[in-house]
């Protein structure tokens, strides 16, 4: 619905920005950190590696001194593992310890609050190696004892946490290298209980907040057929609420367990794992938004050979992506022609926020922290050092009016934390696909000075803070 006008952000609302340890941080072997996965995945040719990023471990007082000054009331940043305890299940590393306690002091300095994410995809590779990472149920309480360590460490100065980074991307997307999809979604559920567990012990140890973090987004149906409007309620199952639910409820939906059970891949659920998901309640929820997904119906028959096409040999990579995003009986994943695009083919739908916000406060009645939101696009350094970002402006002003209209429908939103503060490395496309309002001049092979440079977007997000929101031309 359209208002005459729209309810003021809150007077204490989090403006800020995100970033996640291995794709910012650099420094990937000192001062006693190990290998995550994510630096020994293969790189894609002609990318950068993680080895200096964009060195924010070295230069972080400079760029959270940056963000003081467009007037951040929060960043979120990640924890690495293999920093605090490098062989991911032995000996804390003080030096891993001590790093994070000055970020977190130099964002306090600025009256900055840390929103800490506790895992952004870097599992210790040691880990992974010795029992295979999530799969393995041990990998539960080595998370736990970690978690434990930063609440003891930073509890008392840290006032939100945040606990798996998009564990729903990682299943879907089998970053965890799983040989079929029972053993998929056994890691899946192993990292349900590690969430679980470790948002009881947060609440034991410390007086902080803590909650999940997954990638959620309103499902729409291709076309008004009614077996496409099934597809969309299913799919919304499938990527959304089988990863909130089960923290929120402590319950896999209904309808896809049965699923799961008819197509051999719902997991082991012990009546101890249970008892432990009833037993968590996050305080909230943090979600990251970048476009709503679209589907249309599936039968299982034409699901399989979709499937099937995908996983052949010499598929091509569209084919693989489409295999990806089937799920047989349920619902294929399609382009939206209504729904813009950036120059990554990334949806622009702000509207889709808006829906995302809303079925999210409507289902679960939590307060709500976005935590991951923005544009990645080919930024330009012009010859007199600027980055004319209108583009990202426009992204932006969007999704912001979009929150508004959210507060206004009555959705509890606290927080709005785009991706990202500063340009960092992409998972797939390298420095090329940046998101910052602060350009590093690097390229994808030459450093160059990595300086820092205030995009268009810097001064206009500034505006924005400093009027609450309301100043958005
Ligand atoms: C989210 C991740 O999926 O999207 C981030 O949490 C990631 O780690 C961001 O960088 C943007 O995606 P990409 O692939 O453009 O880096």
């Amino acid at each position: 619905m359209e208002y005459k006008t729209l309810c003021p952000f809150p007077k204490d609302f989090l403006w800020g920005g995100s970033s996640s340890a291995y794709q910012c941080e650099g420094a990937w072997d000192e001062d006693g950190k190990s290998p995550s996965v994510q630096d020994c995945k293969p790189i894609e040719p002609g990318n950068s590696d993680w080895k200096v990023c964009v060195d924010h471990y070295h230069r972080f007082k400079e760029d959270i001194a940056l963000m003081a000054e467009m007037g951040f009331k929060e960043f979120r940043f990640s924890i690495a593992w293999t920093r605090i305890i490098p062989d991911g299940d032995g000996a804390i590393n003080p030096k891993g310890v001590s790093h994070y306690h000055e970020v977190i002091d130099e964002c306090l300095k600025y009256g900055i609050e840390p929103v800490i994410t506790l895992y952004h995809f870097d599992l210790p590779q040691i880990l992974q190696d010795k029992y295979g990472g999530w799969v393995s149920r041990q990998c539960i309480d080595d998370f736990v004892r970690y978690c434990e360590v930063c609440f003891n460490e930073y509890g008392n100065k840290v006032k939100y946490f945040l606990t798996i980074n998009e564990q729903n991307m990682m299943t879907m997307y089998n970053m965890g290298d799983c040989k079929n999809d029972k053993e998929r979604y056994q890691a899946n559920h192993h990292m349900i209980v590690a969430m679980a567990k470790a948002t009881i012990r947060c609440h034991e140890i410390c007086n902080a907040k803590i909650a999940p973090a997954p990638n959620i987004s309103c499902v729409y149906p291709a076309s008004s057929a009614p077996l496409d409007n099934l597809a969309a309620a299913d799919y919304d199952q499938f990527r959304n609420r089988l990863y909130v639910d089960t923290i929120v409820f402590g319950e896999y939906p209904e309808a896809l367990s049965e699923y799961f059970r008819q197509r051999g891949c719902m997991p082991e659920i012990t009546d101890e794992d249970l008892k432990i998901m009833k037993a968590a309640h996050p305080d909230f929820i943090a979600f990251n938004y970048y476009g709503a997904d679209t589907v249309r119906y599936v039968s299982l028959e034409e699901g399989e050979k979709i499937k099937a096409a995908g996983r052949r040999e010499g598929a091509n990579p569209e084919e693989f992506m489409i295999g990806m995003q089937t799920e047989p009986g349920m619902a294929v994943s399609v382009s939206n022609p209504l729904q813009e695009k950036t120059s990554y083919n990334m949806g622009i739908d702000p509207v889709g926020l808006r829906l995302t916000l809303r079925q999210l406060w409507e289902r679960y009645k939590l307060p709500l922290l976005i935590t991951e939101n923005g544009c990645g696009v080919k930024d330009e350094l012009t010859p007199d050092g600027k980055v004319n970002d209108e583009y990202r402006i426009d992204y932006l002003r969007k999704h912001i009016t979009a929150c508004r209209e959210a507060i206004t429908d009555g959705v509890k939103l606290f927080g709005y934390s785009p991706w990202s503060a500063f340009d960092l490395i992409s998972t797939h496309q390298g420095i090329t696909k940046r998101y910052g309002f602060i350009y590093i001049n690097r390229d994808e092979k030459d450093l160059k000075d990595l300086a820092r440079i205030k995009k268009d977007s810097f001064f206009w997000y500034k505006k924005c803070i400093e009027s609450n929101g309301k100043d958005l031309d």
